[in-house]
């Protein structure tokens, strides 16, 4: 096996939003390894449509609302520190991603136009390209990246370095076999999300919960697994997702009806098709299941193809007409609330280990996070990040050649592939869930446990690393679904329909070695 080592100040894995803006700030002061599995840019981050929410325009009297309408969809278990400090982020969140080059859109006045989404009380959502907000954020930041930056792509990370509980750095295998270890004074998890455990999800290739495992192996607390946000309109092709309609479309008009053109959001919450998302997702579902087709109806919006250009373009090429007016939808696996607890500028529980991004729960987002909320907690965090890494002395990386597992390869052999914990997930922990279909899915996890909770063998392939990582968010996932023995928000019980007081600041708290399945 061939051993590469090398040292930096900081180590960034991954390369959404949250990394690069990361990498951007951190550079000026400290030299900064970007470690990506792909290629840069690549996740969820560009594929946003939406845009990122910003109280700006009215300054402090937004900022408040935002803040409030932050709280409301999150369902009381955001923490109310970690809102504002994020929100009061936004104006330097924008001013870098200004001088980035993102090209904001704007009216022919030059003022910038601003969109709502769900749970929003007003405009305030950025977005560039009409719908390509995320593409026109990321091909930004790469052009502004530094060149002195060190950039690793399509290195799979195996796991955190740790030395006596500190962590020191990450190894992992590139794609000539090479065993790549980076020794970092700080290390940053910025690996997103994990919609991959899903067979609908707007969610990218990449996300198949990597951060959450590798911050368990290492250690490190992780919250609020049970709260995974489901987005309400995904196009629908032959069942099978394809592609988010962003919540933007009914912020323009967009509505949602059944198959006999009833409107379906009315009797279900009074701000109707711009409710909270775990809302809208839960009446989409019910709809569904009670054998009626869901369309998003863009009738009423002028222009769509101009407002929407790369949606249109999405849904003609899935052969779906525009003229008609309907769209056929679903709801996917869209956003963790849950994950490694951070505070608002990613310190974890760990020394020397940061997240930051959609891989963290920092509080923000409490049980359902607000439309255009994640791409602000991202970047902001980062910003928080960075500063406060530059105002603490420097510390040197850890240099200590340490034992990395080598293991055995024959519990690979047992791996389910990635698309039968897929449809496991989709069947015992999806929108609605119980506690007959959580116990079925502990009980055919309980067949992996020496893959959940041994160290990743060094020969294990990219796939086989991802499909451990599946196993072990899987398995916390529905733990702390089972756990949480009521409703809130995106965790949704159907033998405990509405939410228990008793529940409302309690946090269900991961660490190795204090469960097993
Ligand atoms: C959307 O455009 O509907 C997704 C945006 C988000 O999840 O914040």
């Amino acid at each position: 096996m061939r051993l590469k080592h090398l040292t930096t100040d900081v180590v960034i894995i991954g390369s959404g939003i949250a990394g690069m803006m990361a990498a951007l700030e951190m550079s000026r002061t400290r030299k900064v390894t970007m470690l990506t599995k792909t290629s840069l840019g690549a996740g969820n981050s560009v594929k946003a449509q939406g845009g990122i929410a910003a109280a700006l325009h009215r300054n402090k009297e937004d900022e408040s609302l935002h803040v409030n309408d932050t709280l409301t969809a999150g369902n009381g278990c955001n923490d109310i520190n970690t809102v504002e400090s994020l929100i009061q982020e936004a104006p330097r969140v924008m001013e870098c991603l200004l001088k980035s080059g993102v090209p904001f859109d704007t009216d022919t006045n030059g003022h910038f136009q601003l969109a709502r989404e769900g749970a929003h009380s007003l405009r305030r959502i950025f977005h560039a390209g009409g719908d390509a907000t995320g593409y026109w954020i990321m091909s930004s930041l790469k052009k502004a990246l530094p060149a002195h930056i060190e950039v690793l792509e399509n290195v799979m990370a195996h796991d955190l370095l740790m030395d006596n509980g500190i962590c020191d750095g990450v190894y992992g295998t590139n794609k000539q076999g090479e065993t790549i270890v980076v020794h970092a004074a700080h290390t940053v998890l910025a690996t997103g999300g994990g919609g991959q455990l899903y067979s609908t999800t707007s969610n990218a290739e990449e996300a198949t919960g990597d951060g959450y495992a590798m911050a368990y192996r290492a250690g490190a607390e992780l919250v609020d697994m049970e709260f995974l946000q489901f987005h309400p309109t995904m196009l629908s092709i032959g069942g099978k997702g394809a592609g988010l309609l962003s919540e933007a479309i009914r912020g323009e008009g967009g509505t949602l009806i059944d198959e006999n053109e009833r409107p379906i959001m009315r009797e279900h919450h009074p701000l109707g098709d711009l409710a909270p998302r775990d809302v809208v997702a839960k009446a989409v579902y019910e709809t569904e299941k009670s054998g009626k087709q869901v369309y998003l109806s863009i009738q009423q919006i002028a222009d769509f193809e101009k407002k929407f250009p790369s949606i249109a373009a999405s849904v003609r090429e899935h052969g779906v007409s525009i003229e008609a007016g309907v769209l056929p939808i679903r709801p996917g696996a869209h956003f963790m609330m849950g994950g490694v607890a951070a505070d608002a500028s990613g310190q974890t529980t760990v020394t020397g280990l940061y997240a930051i991004g959609e891989v963290a729960c920092t509080g923000m987002h409490g049980s359902n996070r607000l439309a255009s909320n994640s791409l602000l907690e991202g970047a902001a965090s980062a910003l928080l990040l960075a500063r406060e890494l530059s105002s603490i002395p420097e510390r040197q990386a850890g240099d200590r050649r340490l034992p990395l597992f080598q293991g055995t390869s024959s519990s690979l052999m047992t791996l389910p592939d990635k698309e039968e914990v897929q449809e496991k997930m989709d069947q015992w922990v999806g929108i609605v869930r119980g506690e007959t279909q959580l116990r079925r899915m502990l009980h055919w996890l309980a067949s992996y446990r020496d893959n959940i909770f041994s160290p990743i063998p060094l020969e294990a392939s990219k796939e086989e690393v991802e499909r451990i990582n599946m196993l072990v968010t899987a398995w916390m996932m529905t733990q702390a679904a089972l756990l949480r023995t009521e409703t809130r928000g995106a965790h949704i019980r159907e033998d405990y329909p509405y939410s228990r007081n008793e529940w409302k600041q309690k946090r269900i708290e991961f660490q190795i070695r204090r469960e097993a399945p």
